[in-house]
């Protein structure tokens, strides 16, 4: 699974604020090159919107973000979600994700988390508030004690600065919403989402 990301990248954070425009903001992606989705379980609007990308782009790979309860792993796991993310480390959370067989990307911003999340057996992880954490510099330093650590920096990640995480050799992948922001789902603007997309990398 983790390969897939590598290909991929660069993971667009989605958040829908109407399922309706969840379908027409995959299918932008798709096109731009960006296949690999995380659909934030932050609004009203995120389950109906899984469910939408799920049944209508066989062709993405859709997982779920913001996961904070083991009922919301169990549920992305039942609609077909492919990959669970998580702000933090929760090893309760760990469990539940081992249970339901469900590839599951915990966040971390210290080296002490690094440490939890890697005695759990975790390899690959979220870097999460990558900017306001420490940013590039934080993950250059985590780079020679946790050598076999991957890390997808995600939070304040966008065009100015994505080229200079994907550059770092324990940078798998980045995520972030400014591929396919409210404003532009809003304005119905799928094309300028495609574009976003291919300037980000896809193709
Ligand atoms: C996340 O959950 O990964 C972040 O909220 C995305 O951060 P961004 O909006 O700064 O890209």
């Amino acid at each position: 699974m983790k390969e897939i990301f590598e290909k991929a990248r660069v993971i667009p954070v989605l958040i829908f604020s109407e399922p309706h425009v969840a379908a027409p903001t995959a299918a932008g992606l798709i096109a731009g090159g960006l296949p690999v989705l995380e659909v934030t379980l932050r609004t009203d609007s995120a389950w109906q919107s899984l469910d939408a990308i799920i049944t209508q782009h066989p062709d993405a790979m859709v997982g779920v973000g913001t996961v904070l309860e083991p009922e919301q792993m169990v549920r992305a796991k039942k609609a077909g979600a492919r990959f669970a993310v998580s702000p933090g480390f929760d090893p309760v959370l760990a469990e539940v994700a081992r249970e339901q067989e469900l590839f599951y990307l915990p966040g971390v911003a210290t080296a002490s988390e690094v440490m939890v999340a890697r005695r759990h057996g975790f390899r690959f992880l979220k870097f999460f508030p990558a900017e306001a954490a420490g940013g590039r510099p934080l993950l250059q330093s985590f780079a020679s004690p946790f050598r076999d650590i991957a890390f997808c920096p995600t939070g304040g990640v966008g065009v100015g600065n994505l080229a200079d995480y994907l550059a770092l050799p324990n940078v798998a992948c980045v995520g972030g919403s400014w591929v396919a922001t409210a404003g532009d789902m809003d304005a119905g603007d799928w094309s300028g989402i495609t574009a976003k997309a291919k300037a980000a990398g896809g193709s």
